[in-house]
């Protein structure tokens, strides 16, 4: 059995179904991204996995067992930082680790936060508040908040995608390092399949809602450490490429709705006015042939 482990799951919004018929299975110590359109219903798919949200259908278990809510095994770095503004860094990622561990010593917490700070560079700006940092530096507090609580599995919520693209290729190349010294298994999202396939195993595209559901995976088989400056000449890099958009674009086109319409056309047969009023019964009446003919309208999503 798979470490974590999604079986048929589906998600409805009131009538409206967002996910269906979700199939996931992911090894401990593999780094899974999960690449989608914006709207396609990832957040929900994340949230579930983090036991934020129930799905209407369907089982998630993390190894082997049930997610029925949040827990310590389970790191969350969404995509808009989340900190606690009141905080400093040092406070903000101290207040998640003692949550984990109320037992420890003031001397163990401060010396473990100190150690995430170092690990996502941030030890100079320690004592500041989230309004003081750059977007970027909000991320890495997450990211270094949710390592310190020491989950079994580092779920990412499109943590780079507000980012601007330098601050992004410095983060990522950061999360690479973390992962490949921690070894955690991670599932991240993201709307960049570059970046899916920059940093992980295995790429899975979630299609265009609504409906949305997990598509084939796509293995990256470009050996670590990876390099971002050859990347782009690698063949298999940009064959994988190629076959994600290809793939993701084509889910796209097959939401398109036909919509059937019948036509009526008119086809009348004009009323014979020789033949007298008086002689209606004999008359000819107007002839409908209602001839139908049906045309197919593509709705475009
Ligand atoms: N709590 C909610 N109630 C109703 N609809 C929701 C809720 N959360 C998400 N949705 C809908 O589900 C769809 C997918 O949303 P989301 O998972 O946030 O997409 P993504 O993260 O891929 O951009 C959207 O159409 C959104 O409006
Ligand atoms: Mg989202």
């Amino acid at each position: 059995m798979a470490y974590l482990e999604l079986n048929n799951v589906s998600k409805s919004f009131g009538g409206a179904s967002v996910l269906k018929d979700v199939n996931l299975a992911v090894e401990q110590g593999e780094f899974v991204a999960i690449v989608g359109f914006s709207g396609a219903g990832k957040t929900t798919l994340i949230s579930m996995i983090a036991g934020l949200l129930k799905p209407t259908s369907g089982s998630l278990k993390l190894n082997g067992r049930e997610i029925t809510e949040p827990g310590p095994d389970r790191g969350i770095v969404f995509q808009n930082y989340s900190l606690l503004p009141w905080l400093t860094v040092f406070e903000n990622i101290l207040l998640a680790a003692e949550a984990v561990n109320p037992n420890w010593s003031p001397d163990k917490l401060k010396e473990h936060v100190e150690k995430y700070i170092a690990m996502v560079n941030l030890t100079p700006a320690r004592n500041k508040k989230p309004s003081e940092l750059s977007g970027g530096m909000r991320q890495r507090v997450s990211v270094a908040r949710a390592l310190a609580m020491n989950p079994q599995i580092l779920l990412l919520d499109e943590p780079l995608s507000a980012l601007d693209a330098l601050t992004r290729a410095t983060l990522q190349d950061e999360i690479s390092r973390i992962w490949s010294e921690d070894k955690k298994t991670v599932v991240l999202i993201t709307n960049d399949p570059d970046e899916g396939i920059y940093l992980a195993d295995r790429i899975i595209p979630l299609t265009a809602g609504p409906n949305a559901t997990l598509g084939p995976s796509f293995k990256v088989g470009i050996p670590r450490p990876r390099d971002r400056k050859s990347i782009n000449h690698n063949e298999h890099f940009k064959q994988l490429r190629r076959d994600i958009v290809e793939f993701m674009l084509g889910s796209k086109s097959e939401r398109h709705t036909a919509i059937t319409k019948k036509m009526i056309l008119p086809d009348i047969e004009p009323e014979d006015l020789n033949i007298p009023r008086t002689m209606t019964a004999w008359r000819k009446t107007p002839i409908r042939k209602r001839e139908q003919k049906e045309e197919s309208v593509e709705v475009k999503p």
